[in-house]
């Protein structure tokens, strides 16, 4: 239905024929905050994104509408720079092209998605991906779905100024149906690991605050980080957080702020508990998953200090709830979904009580979505 808008809306616009693209938004299993720390992180593409029609033209303007926001804009294809609002994202993409030295073509758009925006489901990798996917493709650049993923990212640290990690873009770009994408975010490989979850399904939670990163608690983070491993480098001479010990971290507990010892303290553990979650993914240990899945979110809430208490009124009720393995929230934090590990015989049961008791606790509308892991940006 809303692709059928979308070449609706294309055609009376534009007139002509289009094509299709999906771009995807991400979950992720567990690995949170540790993608720019030198961790492994458990992703996957899901089947909620971004959908866009487009077409070549003549000349050198670019024409996008994003549907959503009923808003239009125009782009000299030769004159790119920043700008307010959602069009700062499709245009930082645009310069990585230029930069690139690739000549960006000029093009129409029409684009709409049934992701919802700030839900920490990565909508800004979806839309970085949907505009470089259709620039790649209609510049015949060849650039492969991993460049285009780090092209996303250092658009993202332009323009918008968040200095993001790879793993939305990475999902974004290499997704797999029914798999997650293990990524080595030191050496930017990756692998699948089927996603077969036995009796149990994933359930994502929207709590309906917005999650934006751009507020700067995410750099900040992020410099919290590289301030811990200046002291452990100094001490250790490790460069990398990757083989930072919990003795290692002890040794320079006094050169720490409380603060930055904490940010620390949570990534080591969850650079651990992440290996631990692909063990137990490959196992089929499904209740080992949910308990990494609760560490993991008290953990950002305590340590990393990226929860709100709408996520932890959510983490907790789902711990009390019967046939729930584990929830933790999901993404940057600040807002955004839990996600949740339940039988499948409670979902149902779970989500309409979940969002009932949320609603009675804060008066916010909470959303449920179904998770399904899907294929990474493509032509459909
Ligand atoms: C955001 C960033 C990612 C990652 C997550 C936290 O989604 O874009 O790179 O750091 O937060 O895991």
């Amino acid at each position: 239905m809303l692709l059928q808008k979308l070449k609706n809306q294309f055609s009376a616009e534009f007139g002509g024929e289009c094509s299709v693209i999906f771009s995807p938004g991400r979950i992720n299993l567990l690995g949170e905050h540790i993608d720019y720390n030198d961790g492994y992180v458990l992703p996957a593409a899901i089947s909620l994104g971004i959908y866009a029609c487009f077409a070549p033209v003549e000349g050198r303007t670019i024409e996008i509408i994003a549907s959503d926001f009923n808003n239009k804009v125009t782009i000299d294809a030769d004159n790119i720079g920043p700008e307010k609002g959602w069009q700062n994202y499709a245009l930082s993409v645009l310069n990585q092209f230029k930069k690139r030295g690739i000549q960006i073509p000029a093009f129409r758009m029409v684009m709409g998605s049934d992701l919802p925006i700030g839900s920490g489901l990565s909508s800004s990798a979806a839309l970085e991906g949907a505009i470089s996917f259709v620039v790649n493709h209609l510049s015949g650049a060849g650039l492969s779905a991993k460049e285009l993923a780090l092209l996303g990212q250092a658009a993202e640290h332009d323009y918008p100024g968040v200095k993001c990690g790879i793993m939305d873009q990475f999902a974004n770009m290499l997704g797999k149906e029914n798999h997650i994408v293990r990524i080595d975010c030191m050496t930017q490989e990756t692998d699948y690991l089927p996603l077969e979850l036995n009796d149990y399904e994933l359930v994502l939670v929207y709590s309906n605050v917005q999650h934006a990163l751009t507020g700067g608690e995410y750099n900040q983070r992020r410099e919290q980080c590289n301030e811990g491993l200046a002291h452990l480098k100094a001490k250790t001479g490790k460069t990398s957080f990757r083989n930072i010990t919990h003795e290692e971290l002890d040794e320079v507990k006094a050169d720490l702020t409380p603060v930055v010892f904490d940010r620390c303290t949570y990534v080591v553990e969850e650079i651990e508990r992440t290996h631990l979650a692909a063990d137990a993914l490959l196992a089929g240990d499904i209740p080992e998953i949910g308990i990494l899945m609760f560490q993991t979110h008290w953990g950002l809430s305590n340590l990393y200090q990226v929860s709100l208490p709408e996520l932890d009124w959510l983490v907790n009720f789902a711990e009390d709830f019967e046939g729930v393995l584990g929830a933790r929230l999901m993404g940057g934090g600040f807002g955004g979904c839990t996600l949740n590990l339940v039988a499948k015989e409670k979902a149902a049961a779970f989500t309409t009580e979940a969002l009932e008791g949320y609603k009675a606790a804060f008066g916010i509308e909470a959303k449920a979505y179904p998770v399904l892991a899907s294929d990474g940006t493509r032509l459909i």
